[in-house]
């Protein structure tokens, strides 16, 4: 792999790969020393335009753990707030030896223009491009439900004969987009359930079924993973629902919709979180949640990722 810019075009042994690395450095945390020589002498720029707590930190780490250098650069506080274009600041890290860009941005895109562009021979790894993708996030999802489900078993297996429910705001959610495209690759059913108001304009021709009762979709579906989506208010420039409190009673993953799951049946949310609207807290906190378990699995993926990006010759890689 030369760059991860999108779980479309992953294929199924690359995707199997990556999760299967991902389990080799998940034991690699378990040890007392947690790290790895592999990409010792590299430099990593964790380049963000955008607001992020856990992809962030979680590469961050990642590349630590794999002894790189690391550079943590935010849009706030630097030239790009006095104008600077992504061109000059990607000649900028390009002259100082950047050998992976891990890239957020409000615009879809972004990450394959910069994969495309020439202004910097790097690694680029998307980390969440606009409502496009958010392939890393798709990954340690798919890792979470393949450790939930296949346990010890897990190295090797695909997702096939899994349903999963993904609910909630579709329209604006790059993690519904990869997620779709990953779990497809990997042999899972996936519904999607939303207001109209929330699924994108073109979503009945994706392989995904579509539902607009979350009561009915619990009931027919009988989920083996329950994603919900966080209601990103921070992209809505008009009305998509009457009022939180509607949409909570209506959409959202309440105490009583949490009783009415199977007991084995997996509530995933990426976070943030906004606990009392797409998920109270009881379904967050209880034992079929894997939020905190995403997170974690997230610092596995993401040293999966780098490991197989960065560390071979990469003008001979794929
Ligand atoms: N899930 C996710 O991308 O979280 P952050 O925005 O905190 O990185």
């Amino acid at each position: 792999m030369r760059h991860l810019l999108s779980t479309k075009d992953l294929s199924r042994d690359d995707a199997i790969m990556i999760l299967d690395v991902a389990e080799d450095m998940s034991d690699v945390q378990l040890r007392e020393v947690k790290k790895l020589p592999t990409l010792r002498g590299k430099t990593v720029v964790n380049l963000f335009f955008e607001d992020s707590t856990r992809t962030r930190i979680s590469f961050e780490l990642a590349a630590k753990r794999l002894s790189a250098d690391v550079i943590n650069f935010s849009a706030k506080g630097s030239s790009v707030s006095k104008g600077e274009s992504l061109k000059d600041t990607a000649q900028t890290l390009a002259a100082m030896g950047a050998d992976g860009v891990v890239i957020r941005h409000s615009s879809s895109g972004s990450p394959q223009l910069l994969a495309d562009s020439g202004w910097i021979d790097a690694g680029i790894v998307n980390a969440g491009d606009g409502t496009h993708e958010h392939p890393t996030q798709a990954l340690l999802d798919a890792f979470t439900m393949r450790r939930r489900i296949h346990g010890a078993a897990s190295r090797g297996r695909d997702l096939s004969g899994v349903s999963v429910l993904i609910v909630g705001d579709i329209l604006h959610s790059r993690v519904a987009r990869s997620n779709l495209w990953l779990l497809r690759t990997l042999g899972a059913e996936v519904t999607f359930v939303a207001p109209a108001t929330l699924l994108p304009f073109g979503a009945e021709t994706w392989p995904a079924g579509i539902r607009y009762d979350l009561d009915a979709a619990i009931a027919e579906v009988n989920p083996d993973v329950v994603m919900m989506l966080r209601i990103q208010s921070e992209r809505m420039n008009a009305a998509f629902f009457p009022n939180p409190r509607e949409y909570a009673r209506v959409w959202g993953l309440d105490d009583e919709r949490l009783a009415r799951l199977r007991p084995d049946t997996i509530v995933m949310h990426p976070g943030p979180m906004n606990r009392g609207l797409e998920i109270s807290s009881r379904a967050a906190d209880s034992a079929q949640s894997t939020v905190i378990e995403q997170v974690a699995n997230g610092v596995s993926i993401r040293m999966a990722v780098l490991y197989l990006l960065l560390s071979g010759d990469r003008e001979g890689s794929a």
